[in-house]
């Protein structure tokens, strides 16, 4: 099935879009297909908790997955960091997703 996230790019405009549940996608990924950041700039590792690229701000309460050392040491070393920063590739697109709104960080 597919559920509804809400994207707010890196020039401030909204998007809410609908991200399928059944292929194993992860935020970063779906930020990708939508074309919501330029090429090159987002997914730089190819979603191995390594670039940051990918960092967003979580803007609603889900219950997210629970933060890996490698994603933990990534954000440590990062730029633009707050409290709700989460690295998008490590956000898989599950159910308990659904109605997910997050804002992408600024690129490094
Ligand atoms: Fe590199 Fe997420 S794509 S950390």
């Amino acid at each position: 099935m597919d559920i509804s996230i809400r994207i707010t790019d890196r020039v401030g405009v909204t998007h809410d879009i609908s991200a399928p549940t059944d292929m194993a996608m992860n935020l970063m990924e779906v930020v990708r297909a939508y074309e919501l950041a330029p090429e090159g700039t987002i997914g730089v590792c190819g979603g191995m908790a390594m670039c940051a690229s990918c960092q967003c701000y979580v803007l609603s309460n889900h219950e997210l997955p629970t933060m890996q050392d490698d994603e933990e040491a990534m954000l440590a070393e990062a730029f633009f960091v707050k409290d709700n920063s989460r690295l998008g590739c490590q956000i898989q697109m599950t159910t308990d997703m659904e109605g997910l709104e997050v804002e992408l960080a600024p690129a490094d």
